[in-house]
């Protein structure tokens, strides 16, 4: 962990909020714990994040194989465990989340990839997060939580070439009644925030990294940021 004095606003949150929230996402897993508002979103969300996962996953598929990659917010792991599956040479995961992180340990151990994977925590919107050097970085539902300050210094830790981010795209305001419901949990949460940038605002927190030639891909209803080859 960077500094547990001066966690994030987002690290904050999900700290204390995640393992409700995974139980609910991944509601095909059993939602014991969930609490009751979670559950109630399970109804309107459905299977909306194994969608999200899997077509991340079927945009990495003709990069991923014999590459290293950082799961940025991997939670309990299972898009680590994914990008192992597909190919990848070795998965690092980081998290804010402790619990979280334990359990991402045990399911490694549990599907015999002990060897591939490396799950650590860490506040990535903090500054000098020391990440390790990989090949590429993704990042599902996480940079929604970041402003403008916590997106430079997440950007400025990365030390990759690549990315692959589910982006929380401005267009998304205009999608009712998903951006309604979406605006109700929040409040009803108590989220810190949840920050929308168009392509170009994005582009110009990440130049200064050194991360160019970006586009937004829309796929089954989510968008993602880029600077892999098209
Ligand atoms: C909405 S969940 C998504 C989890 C997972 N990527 C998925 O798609 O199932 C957001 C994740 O990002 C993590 N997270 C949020 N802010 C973070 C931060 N500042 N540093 C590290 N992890 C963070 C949370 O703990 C949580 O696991």
């Amino acid at each position: 962990m960077t500094n547990p004095n001066q966690k994030s606003e987002s690290a904050k949150y999900w700290e204390e909020h995640l393992k409700s929230w995974e139980a609910s996402a991944y509601h095909r897993e059993g939602q014991q714990n969930a609490n009751w508002w979670d559950r109630l979103s399970t109804v309107f969300r459905g299977d909306a994040m194994y969608v999200r996962m899997n077509t991340a996953l079927e945009l990495l598929t003709p990069h991923i194989r014999d590459l290293t990659v950082l799961d940025v917010g991997c939670a309990s792991g299972r898009f680590a465990f994914q990008m192992i599956e597909a190919g990848a040479q070795k998965v690092y995961g980081t998290d804010i989340s402790n619990d979280a992180l334990a359990l991402a340990k045990k399911h490694g151990s549990e599907l015999g990839v002990q060897d591939k994977v490396e799950f650590s925590a860490m506040d990535v919107a903090q500054s000098n997060s020391p990440l390790p050097q990989v090949d590429l970085v993704t990042a599902l539902g996480v940079i929604e939580y970041f402003n403008a300050d916590d997106m430079s210094a997440f950007l400025g830790n990365l030390r990759a070439k690549y990315f692959l981010l589910d982006f929380p795209d401005h267009g998304r305001k205009k999608e009712f009644p998903t951006w309604i419901l979406r605006q109700v949990y929040i409040r009803v949460n108590r989220l810190p925030g949840v920050y929308l940038y168009s392509l170009d605002e994005f582009a110009k927190l990440a130049a200064p990294f050194g991360f160019t030639n970006l586009r937004v891909i829309k796929r089954n209803n989510f968008y993602y940021v880029t600077n892999l080859p098209a």
